[in-house]
């Protein structure tokens, strides 16, 4: 199981790595927008920031075929375990099977169907990615898009992993898991909502008031 972390967030990357088993870190374009660095710079730091070991996604901009190829070529120079992400349109269909010819890592981004991500998968993707709450949100089912991925690609043999994204709640994480994803990332928020829960600390300082309320000193 792998999990990342969908940010270009450099300092709540180092934080979450000593906390969460993480695998690496996905970007988008809009997440790199965000955050307003620039390529070439932030996946050395964010590789610095994981401890120097972890694999990074990172997506191309280009809508044609031959400059996706470049920009892949160019994105898989600057930092080592570098996977590179192509929409999975009909030019990015025809990016995967060629940046594979070459032998780099792809993901099959910007899956909203299971015909979509299949495709995706044939063509030869290391990684494809269901966008599960994108989906909800437009009516569909994101984990069972994901669960019925994994079934036909576990059905046909086929190498490609499923590596969930697009979440909201942890519930959905979890759902997706349970259908078999060998991968998922969590925004930020979500993996702090993961591991801060108000009824959790409750319960904690409850067992501390109890125990300082009767002994009033230190465990031992
Ligand atoms: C991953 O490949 C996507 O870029 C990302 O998880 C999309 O998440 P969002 O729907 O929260 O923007």
């Amino acid at each position: 199981m792998e999990i990342y972390l969908d940010t270009a967030d450099i300092e709540e990357v180092r934080k979450l790595s000593q906390v969460l088993p993480i695998a690496g870190v996905t970007t988008n374009p809009s997440i790199i927008a965000k955050s307003a660095q620039d390529i070439e710079t932030l996946l050395p730091e964010l590789k610095v920031a994981m401890g120097g070991k972890g694999r990074l996604f990172a997506q191309v901009i280009a809508s044609d075929v031959d400059t996706m190829i470049e920009e892949a070529l160019r994105i898989g120079n600057v930092a080592d375990n570098t996977v590179i992400k192509i929409p999975v349109t009909e030019a990015g269909l025809i990016a995967i099977k060629q940046l594979k010819q070459k032998n780099m890592l792809v993901l099959g981004t910007a899956i909203y169907s299971v015909s979509q991500g299949l495709m995706a998968a044939l063509a030869g993707a290391d990684y494809i990615a269901p966008y599960v709450h994108r989906m909800d949100r437009q009516g569909s089912d994101g984990v069972r898009v994901v669960k019925e991925l994994q079934t036909l690609t576990t059905m046909h043999n086929l190498p490609t992993k499923i590596l969930a994204a697009s979440f909201k709640t942890p519930r959905q994480v979890v759902d997706c898991l349970l259908a078999g994803a060998s991968a998922v990332t969590l925004p930020i928020e979500l993996a702090y909502s993961i591991i801060h829960s108000p009824v959790v600390d409750d319960a904690v300082t409850k067992f501390t008031d109890d125990w300082q309320n009767t002994f009033k000193r230190r465990l031992l």
